[in-house]
């Protein structure tokens, strides 16, 4: 009896100070979810715009062996379902003049005047895009 007693107490003097921890954290909380959705819409804001501009590219200069939705046909590879850094990677191999596959030649004079902000841009619509 005596030691649930003392257990009680200690329950007791316990509280008010968790409940103030509790309390601080729960005044945080708005300021920290205001800057979080601040960081995500300023993250998507960026994402967005290279989306378009990527867009824009592939439809001028990769859509003729891509396809539309990224399936490619015959000896031109599909895009669709790899990774922003996986196209990235790709890109960067063929400005650089590196053979990936038996038909690189085509893509290494595709990329050759591909800034890096071209490929990041191409990447994010491609990645974003096909399935
Ligand atoms: C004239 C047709 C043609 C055009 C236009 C073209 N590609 Fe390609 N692409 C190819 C071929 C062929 C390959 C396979 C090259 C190899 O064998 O390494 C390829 C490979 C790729 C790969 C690597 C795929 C893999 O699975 O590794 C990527 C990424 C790619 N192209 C993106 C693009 C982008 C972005 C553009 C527009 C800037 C573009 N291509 C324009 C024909 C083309």
């Amino acid at each position: 009896m005596i030691e649930l007693h003392k257990a009680a107490n200690v329950a007791l003097t316990c509280l008010p100070r968790q409940l103030t921890q509790r309390e601080e954290y729960l005044m945080k909380m708005p300021l920290m979810l205001v800057a979080g959705a601040t960081l995500v819409m300023g993250m998507t804001d960026v994402k967005a715009d290279e989306v378009a501009a990527g867009e824009e590219r592939y439809k001028v200069n990769c859509v003729n062996c891509h396809g539309k939705t990224g399936k490619g046909m015959a000896a031109f590879p599909a895009l669709a379902g790899r990774d922003q850094a996986y196209v990235a990677d790709r890109l960067k191999k063929y400005r650089a003049k590196e053979k990936v596959g038996p038909n690189s030649a085509i893509m290494m004079s595709l990329t050759k005047d591909l800034t890096d902000e071209d490929i990041e841009n191409l990447a994010a619509y491609i990645s974003a895009t096909f399935q």
